[in-house]
């Protein structure tokens, strides 16, 4: 029976351990979008996970809707990410990147100078808030993007794949998940639009397909994966049938050969319905590659996940936040650091950096 702290293959990659790092935005980037240093500490510290799945990373300046968050479209940006690869690598780990693009979840004093409007499938303002920079304000409505404007982003992703590879990444996820721009796709309640990228579900899951298509030109479909949160409504989302267009992408995603689907089950603080759990599980149905759970999971519901069958790793978000050394932590059913939500966004080592390990509390106690 499998543990948590079995080595897996995932894809192309072989993981130390099933206990993932789940992507976590700390909007702690250089203001053009490059990582700080500070960032490789923060992430070398994490190397002991499995796999680390970077916060979520703009792939161009539109993709951007959140302040201080990195991007992976400049030569600075590389440099900089290039420096956490290779921390995370002398540590014995291995990391993906998240590839991301907010859509229409931003404000237009973060968008490049002159551009008023964000960007989406459809013109719907979501009911939604970013932070600015001063102070939390209502996103702005988006324009519904042109054709054009549909295939330079999706060019924009193979260069943002291309970028990640220069930067040492020993593969890429990509964010379809959380309201941003992929999912504004997927759902009917963003995308109304009657081209070939709206309207059946056929048509839009059209926009992931074909990104995932252009980033498998510059990785081997085994180094890529994708994260999917069907049931989410963070971010003003809803579909008027989630089962039909998510069971419709697993089938389609999994003819490509991606080394995982990574599903966001369940958001912070919310519960799902065993009516839910029922759509998720024929979802993931389709699924016949690895599958990383994540959402509200401790040790021992993560251990049973693996031990039914569920899942074949879980991802840890809030927990790695707080425990650089989680994976140890659970090892030696250790107590856990308590995240302080104060920190997660946003400001500087602390809350990011000086969570201690084990080791580090021992020696001062
Ligand atoms: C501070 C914070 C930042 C997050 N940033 C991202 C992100 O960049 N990309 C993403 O897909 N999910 C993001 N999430 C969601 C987490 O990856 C994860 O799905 C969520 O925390 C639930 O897992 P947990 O219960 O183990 O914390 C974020 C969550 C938190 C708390």
């Amino acid at each position: 029976m499998p543990t948590l702290f079995d080595s897996f293959e995932i894809g192309a990659t072989t993981l130390q351990n099933r206990i993932i790092m789940a992507p976590l935005t700390r909007n702690r980037a250089h203001s053009d979008g490059t990582p700080k240093d500070m960032a490789v500490e923060y992430y070398r510290q994490r190397a002991g996970a499995g796999l680390i799945i970077t916060e979520a990373t703009q792939i161009n300046p539109m993709g951007k809707g959140y302040i201080d968050t990195p991007g992976i479209h400049s030569d600075a940006q590389v440099e900089g990410w290039k420096k956490i690869t290779d921390a995370v690598h002398e540590g014995g780990g291995k990391i993906f990147l998240q590839l991301w693009h907010v859509g229409r979840i931003s404000h237009h004093s973060l968008l490049p100078q002159g551009v008023e409007k964000p960007f989406a499938p459809s013109a719907i303002k979501a009911e939604a808030q970013t932070f600015t920079g001063t102070q939390m304000e209502a996103v702005t409505e988006p324009k519904a993007m042109s054709l054009e404007e549909i295939k330079s982003t999706i060019a924009d992703y193979k260069i943002a794949a291309e970028n990640a590879k220069k930067a040492g990444f020993d593969g890429v996820e990509i964010h379809a998940a959380n309201g941003y721009l992929i999912d504004q796709f997927l759902q009917d309640k963003t995308n109304q639009r009657d081209d070939t990228y709206g309207g059946s579900i056929e048509n839009r899951a059209r926009f992931l397909l074909e990104v995932t298509d252009v980033v498998t030109q510059v990785f081997d479909a085994g180094q890529l994966g994708f994260r999917l949160s069907p049931l989410g409504q963070f971010n003003d989302m809803g579909d008027s049938d989630p089962l039909a267009i998510f069971a419709y992408v697993t089938e389609q995603m999994n003819q490509k050969g991606l080394a995982y689907l990574h599903m966001m089950e369940q958001f912070p603080g919310m519960e799902t319905s065993a009516e839910e759990r029922e759509i998720l599980s024929k979802i993931k149905a389709n699924w016949k590659h690895a599958f990383i759970a994540n959402g509200g999971y401790e040790k021992a519901t993560g251990q049973q996940a693996l031990e039914n069958g569920y899942a074949d790793a879980i991802a840890y978000g809030r927990p790695f936040i707080a425990n650089p050394d989680l994976v140890e932590r659970f090892r030696q059913d250790a107590e856990l650091n308590e995240p302080d939500q104060d920190t997660f966004y946003g400001g500087g080592e602390e809350g990011y950096t000086d969570y201690p390990t084990l080791e580090e509390q021992k020696r001062a106690a």
